[in-house]
């Protein structure tokens, strides 16, 4: 009696404790307007399957002042294409290139820019993505800015309307800020409807808020239309992958964490650094607990990943990771261990992916060595032979 009251303790406790961080066990809980689509027979799920394994051509299109930019040449896409990349994922700021309103006009330099990656990656059979990145404006004053993303996606969309099928359109990266789901549900109607006047068989994906969160799966709204692909992305866990990243912010200051925790001897953090307390709690956990519930471990994601799959089932939308990845100022083996364990933990769920980045800070491919940084390739692709 005394063990069964137990089990029922504990039983009742990880519940509380699961449920703590909102995701498990799924429960459909978005909005009654968000009616769910027969999961698995859609167009969605169809041009899915074109999105499985792909790269971020990441610090290109979208380089803005203060970022280290890379150069790309076209050989690059063959090489993509030769690792087992089946897509690349293009970000460009279109906004920084728009000129006054209300006709928010794109000049023909950055068409030409970004049809050059597109015809490169289409050539070597690589689908393709393009979204609008770093659209800061927007995440300060979404309602103020609706219009000029919607004039942005009005001019790409008619320039691309002829382009192949196997290139996507993603609205809007990273929705966060004042861009919350109240906000944008609406706008992702109207730029959905936008879109669809000159591209009506075009796959469109959708971020979801909170800088792509999987916990704002919850708070989509999205209107009938059935080539929807959901996008989310995931650092986790973020103190790791990010350790050093300058615009990580304060919490991201300590270095030599690895993963998966605990270390062999346990790090220790310079109090000159004044962490907060949720940081230090993060660090004293990742010093102490074993592996399968350390924070620097695949515990970080793979209930995420699970809610993922949970939801895109039950709504009937595939849900694609977007961005996943490892800053280089984390140890090299960490790093392939991390990647190897985020991959499998994607595959084991199904869901269609994008590393975090090409060769730009957090690369997978070394411009120096001409070749992938060492352990990678057999990281994300291990049954390759090459
Ligand atoms: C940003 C990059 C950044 C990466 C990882 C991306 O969404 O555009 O600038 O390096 O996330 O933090």
């Amino acid at each position: 009696m005394k063990r069964q009251v137990t089990l029922i303790l504990l039983a009742i406790l990880s519940v509380s404790a699961s449920f703590a961080d909102g995701l498990m066990p799924f429960v459909p809980s978005n909005p009654p307007a968000m009616k769910p689509l027969p999961a698995g027979r859609t167009p969605a799920y169809v041009s899915a399957q074109g999105f499985r394994h792909g790269v971020n051509l990441g610090n290109y299109l979208e380089f803005t002042a203060g970022m280290s930019g890379v150069q790309v040449s076209a050989r690059e896409f063959r090489l993509m294409r030769v690792e087992g990349f089946d897509h690349v994922r293009v970000p460009v700021a279109w906004s920084q290139y728009t000129g006054p309103g209300p006709e928010y006009l794109l000049p023909e330099g950055i068409f030409g820019r970004v049809d050059w990656v597109i015809t490169n990656a289409l050539n070597q059979q690589l689908s393709v993505i393009v979204d609008v990145h770093h659209f800061r404006e927007l995440n300060a004053d979404p309602s103020g800015q609706a219009d000029r993303l919607s004039a942005i996606w009005k001019q790409v969309a008619a320039h691309y309307a002829d382009y192949p099928n196997k290139l996507a359109f993603e609205i809007l990266n990273e929705p966060c800020d004042q861009a919350t789901a109240d906000k944008m549900n609406p706008i992702y109607d109207r730029v959905i409807r936008e879109i669809r006047g000159s591209n009506p068989h075009r796959t469109i994906f959708v971020d979801t808020c909170d800088w792509a969160s999987i916990v704002q799966l919850n708070t989509l709204v999205l209107p009938p239309d059935d080539n929807l692909v959901v996008e989310v992305h995931c650092y986790d866990p973020f103190y790791f992958t990010h350790q050093g990243a300058s615009w990580g912010g304060a919490d991201v200051q300590v270095r030599g964490i690895q993963f998966p925790g605990p270390p062999a001897k346990p790090l220790e953090i310079d109090p000159g650094l004044k962490l907060q307390p949720y940081v230090l709690r993060w660090m004293t956990n990742y010093n102490t607990l074993p592996a399968e519930k350390n924070p620097s471990g695949p515990a970080a994601f793979l209930e995420k990943l699970a809610f993922a799959r949970a939801w895109s089932d039950h709504y009937g939308r595939p849900v694609y990771v977007g961005e996943f990845g490892c800053y280089t100022t984390a140890d090299p083996e960490s790093r392939v261990r991390y990647y190897k364990a985020f991959r499998e933990a994607l595959d084991a769920q199904k869901l269609g992916w994008a590393v975090w980045d090409w060769s730009a800070g957090f690369n997978y491919w070394d411009k120096t060595k001409g070749q992938p940084v060492a352990g990678m390739r057999e990281a994300l692709f291990p049954s390759s032979r090459k």
